[in-house]
């Protein structure tokens, strides 16, 4: 699978929130390569435990800025983030839980596909609301 390549597709044109989806991309990618590298599961965990826990950050960067802008569509977008954090929290269970759990190309595409849609559908949304109050 190939990795991800940020591009200017993916920018909301905040750069606050680019940084973080570069991020985002890059610890995708880390998980991707030592996926392919055949890496242990010790350091498959820590990628993985750490992508959670930087997609939790993130969210809540968002969220609060909605918060502080009123942003209409609030509600709809915190229920995406919340659908994805369930999702790989229970990947990241399952993962730790059994030692028969890979993280695979399946995997993989979930996560790469969900946070490429996510930007460029649900978050691309934002954006405009969010550069007129003033967001950088
Ligand atoms: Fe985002
Ligand atoms: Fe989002």
């Amino acid at each position: 699978m190939a990795l991800l390549n940020w591009n200017d597709n993916l920018s909301v044109k905040i750069p606050s929130i680019d940084e973080q989806h570069k991020v985002l991309i890059n610890m995708i990618n880390r998980l991707q390569d030592a996926m392919s590298s055949g890496d242990s599961r010790a350091v498959l965990g820590d990628i993985f435990d750490g992508l959670l826990k930087y997609t939790a950050q993130h969210f809540s960067y968002e969220e609060k800025l909605f918060a502080e802008h009123s942003y209409p569509d609030t509600e709809a977008h915190k229920k995406e983030h919340q659908a994805f954090v369930a999702k790989v929290v229970d990947l990241h269970k399952q993962f730790t839980g059994s030692s028969n759990f890979m993280i695979g190309v399946d995997v993989m595409k979930f996560l790469t596909d969900w946070l490429v849609n996510h930007i460029q559908g649900v978050d691309a949304k934002y954006s405009s609301h969010l550069v007129a109050k003033g967001v950088r």
